[in-house]
């Protein structure tokens, strides 16, 4: 891929958690841009930098790398407490953020009345709760759409600032307490906090939009990096368990201001098994001791909750989905190695749903789980991949697994991760 000039973008394709973090640090050697289009600090890319780990949750994963630029997009929803926690974490070890950080002045700010709202709701919701990750992503995209958002320009505006968190405290204090029984919260305390945090952020903040147009009309090269995934998208996942942005390919249009035209490439990122956090729809979930083994090997828990992921075997409808959706060009498929010690490795190839063949999700289904997935099971290839960096050294077996992934969706896997570093990786 090396010295080719397009713009890329890496997007998950199952329900979040699929490696992006890696997959975009390893790529960004050959781009000059890296930009966020949606979502908030519900996410949480690890990267392995050095002997680390790193989470990051609001800044892009090409921050570790000196000479980029990573840009905020205006369809992200900001909370300036944790992204000043973020940057100052990253600083604390040595991460250089001064001009390589810029942030749109129209995304949206996340205040905390969003973040009670949004556990208030799922505590009032039961059994029923989607299993956010209680950051106030929802309330705060609510609000956005409402048309009563904060947006991170206003905070620049001191009596703008003011007037709107006095608007906006009126209607989520008496919802807190009068729906929900919960505190509120005293605008004008509010107001003094989100002042020091616009001092702070003010030299980073610009127009995302002008600033990443000039940059592609220099002719740099930009990676569009996605955040949760495909099937959390609120249009196209399963609604009403997902997130509330567009995390398709989509989301970058509108995110952060780019034309289509821009976007060149566009990498599906897939674990080589199933994984979601949270409540909703999970065709090839496991609930026994292959799950457990899933989980314990891939360390399947929640990079910003800690929650244990649920587990499942490779569903390639899913997969079909999501490279319709985003037009994926080649798949990277993350965690082979977890597989390594299966003596048979089920992969569903499509659902039977009322008796009818679906290869692709079905959105009418979600409701009443009536799907039935279908299985081709593979024979285990029983021998370690974990480091593999080579094509030829994977064991026929998991090549087997590979090329039928391929040929089923009709897709290359182009990259294939055999463990958390950047150089356990199969470049093809
Ligand atoms: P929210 O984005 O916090 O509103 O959560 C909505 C749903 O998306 C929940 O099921 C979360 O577990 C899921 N979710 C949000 N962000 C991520 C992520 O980065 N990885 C995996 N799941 C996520």
């Amino acid at each position: 891929m090396s010295g080719q000039n397009f713009n890329l973008a890496v997007i998950g394709a199952q329900w979040g958690d699929e490696g992006k973090g890696k997959i975009v640090d390893l790529l960004c050697e050959d781009f000059d841009v890296v930009a966020r289009y949606q979502g908030g600090h519900n996410a949480g890319h690890t990267v392995k930098f050095g002997d680390k780990h790193y989470t990051l949750k609001l800044i892009p994963s090409g921050i570790f790398h000196r000479d980029k630029l990573c840009i905020l997009g205006n369809g992200m929803v900001i909370d300036p407490q944790a992204l000043l926690e973020e940057i100052g974490t990253l600083q604390n070890v040595g991460v250089t953020i001064e001009e390589n950080l810029k942030i749109s002045d129209s995304a949206h700010v996340i205040l905390p009345y969003h973040k009670a709202l949004d556990l208030a709701r799922e505590e009032a919701a039961g059994d029923g709760k989607i299993g956010t990750t209680g950051r106030g992503i929802g309330p705060a995209y609510e609000t956005k759409v409402s048309r009563y958002g904060i947006r991170v320009a206003d905070l620049l505006d001191r009596d703008v600032l003011r007037e709107k968190i006095e608007f906006a405290c009126a209607e989520k204090n008496s919802v807190l307490s009068g729906v929900y029984h919960k505190e509120t919260f005293d605008p004008a305390k509010l107001y003094e906090s989100y002042l020091e945090y616009a001092e702070q952020l003010a030299p980073r903040i610009t127009s995302g939009t002008v600033l990443i147009n000039e940059q592609i009309r220099a002719g740099k090269r930009v990676m569009f990096e996605g955040a949760q995934a495909t099937m959390l998208d609120i249009d196209h996942g399963t609604y009403p368990f997902v997130t509330s942005s567009n995390c398709t390919v989509g989301g970058i249009c509108t995110g952060l201001g780019v034309a289509p035209k821009h976007i060149h490439r566009v990498y599906g990122v897939a674990k080589a098994y199933t994984t979601r956090v949270g409540g909703g729809a999970f065709p090839t979930e496991l609930n026994d001791a292959h799950g457990e083994h899933l989980r314990k090997r891939g360390n399947e828990f929640g990079t910003v909750t800690g929650r244990p992921r649920r587990t499942g075997w490779l569903d390639l409808a899913v997969l079909r989905t999501a490279i319709m959706l985003n037009g994926v060009d080649a798949v990277a498929l993350t965690k082979l190695d977890v597989l390594d010690e299966f003596d048979e490795i089920p992969v569903c190839t499509e659902y039977n749903v009322r008796g009818e063949r679906w290869r692709t999700f079905p959105a009418f289904a979600v409701a009443h789980h009536d799907f039935k997935p279908v299985y081709r099971t593979f024979k285990g290839w029983k021998s370690p991949t974990a480091g593999v960096t080579s094509y030829d050294d994977l064991p026929p077996l998991a090549k087997d697994y590979v090329r039928f992934i391929e040929e089923e969706t009709e897709c290359a896997v182009g990259i294939i991760s055999t463990g958390p570093r950047r150089e356990e990786t199969v470049v093809r």
